[in-house]
C-alpha cells in the first residue's frame, strides 16, 4: 500500500554509488530481535554497500518500531520511497495479526504510521516471509523453479510464502497450520529446537512432518528454506524426508530487505 506524495527528489548516495536511481530501492526488515535496512540494486537484487542493523525495541510497540525504522533510513540519508516488512499479516496496510510481535500491532494502519515518520512518503508494508519469498523467487533458488515455490523461514515462528511463476498468493501462514494436532511453528521453528535442545536430526524429522502436511496441500514443485538456521543447511536439509526438493535460501539475510525495496517500486506487487 503507498501512502502520501510520492517523492520526487534524488538520492544522494546515487551520486557516491554511480547507480542510476532509477535502479534502486530501498528495504526495511522489521525481525523480532532486528531491524535491518539497505539500499538494493533492484536488478540484481545485491545490496549497495552494507545494510544497517538496530536492535528491536522492546517492547516492539508500533511507535518504537516506527522511529527505529526512521533511524535506519536516516542512516542511509534516503529520501526515495521505501519498503518495509512486519511479522505480521498485512491488508491494505494495516497489521492484522501479530505472533511474535508486540500485540498493539493488531490492527494499526502500519502504512500511515510510517510514512507519517518518513515525511509522508510512499511506503510498502507486507509480510516478513512474503518480502522474502519475493525476493529468493526472482534472484535467488526459486528463479529457474517453473511452478509453484513455497519458501518457508525458520525462525522465532514459521513464515511462509506461495508464488506461483513469480507472482505471490500474500498473508499465507502456514506456520499456523495444525500438523497432527499442534501449530506448525511451534512444532518445526528455528526456536523449538533451540529451546528444547533437538539435535538436527530431531528437528529435521518435525521439519519433514511439516513439509508433507504443506506438499500434500499444495504440491508445491519447490520448497525454499529461509531464515537463519538456513546457514546450516548441510546439516539438516539432507535429513529431510517429505519428497519435494528443498533448497536453501541463498540471499540469506538480506533476502528480506530485497524483497521489501522489490515490492516498494511495484515490480512484483505484494
Ligand atoms: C507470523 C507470520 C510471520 C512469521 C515469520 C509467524 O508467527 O504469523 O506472519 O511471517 O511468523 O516472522
Amino acid at each position: 500500500m503507498s501512502n502520501g506524495p510520492t517523492d520526487p527528489g534524488p538520492v544522494s548516495i546515487a551520486d557516491r554509488t554511480g547507480t542510476a536511481p532509477s535502479g534502486r530501492g530501498f528495504g526495511v526488515d522489521v525481525g523480532g530481535s532486528g531491524v535491518k535496512g539497505g539500499i538494493v540494486d533492484l536488478a540484481t537484487g545485491e545490496l549497495i554497500g552494507e545494510r544497517h542493523k538496530i536492535e528491536t525495541p522492546q517492547p516492539s510497540t508500533p511507535q518504537a518500531v516506527a522511529e527505529t525504522v526512521r533511524a535506519i533510513v536516516d542512516h542511509f540519508d534516503w529520501t526515495g520511497d521505501v519498503g518495509i516488512t512486519l511479522p505480521c499479516v498485512v491488508t491494505g496496510g494495516v497489521a492484522r495479526t501479530a505472533a511474535n510481535v508486540d500485540r498493539a500491532w493488531i490492527g494499526t494502519d502500519a502504512g500511515a504510521l510510517f510514512a507519517e515518520h518518513l515525511g509522508g512518503r510512499n511506503v510498502t508494508v507486507l509480510n516478513d516471509a512474503d518480502a522474502a519469498g519475493i525476493a529468493e523467487d526472482k534472484f535467488g533458488g526459486g528463479r529457474d523453479t517453473k511452478g509453484v515455490v513455497i519458501l518457508l523461514t525458520f525462525g522465532t515462528g514459521i513464515g511462509s510464502a506461495i508464488l506461483q511463476n513469480g507472482v505471490l498468493l500474500p498473508n499465507t501462514e502456514l506456520g499456523h497450520m495444525e500438523v497432527d494436532g499442534k501449530e506448525a511453528e511451534h512444532r518445526a521453528a528455528s526456536r523449538i529446537k533451540e529451546e528444547n535442545d533437538l539435535s538436527y536430526k530431531q528437528w529435521a524429522k518435525e521439519v519433514s512432518r511439516v513439509l508433507e502436511r504443506i506438499e500434500d496441500l499444495f504440491w508445491p514443485d519447490l520448497f525454499i528454506a529461509g531464515g537463519g538456521i538456513s546457514r546450516k543447511a548441510e546439516k539438516w536439509i539432507p535429513l529431510l524426508t517429505n519428497r519435494t526438493p528443498v533448497q536453501p535460501a541463498t540471499l540469506r539475510n538480506t533476502a528480506g530487505i530485497v524483497g521489501a525495496a522489490l515490492a516498494s517500486t511495484s515490480r512484483v506487487a505484494p
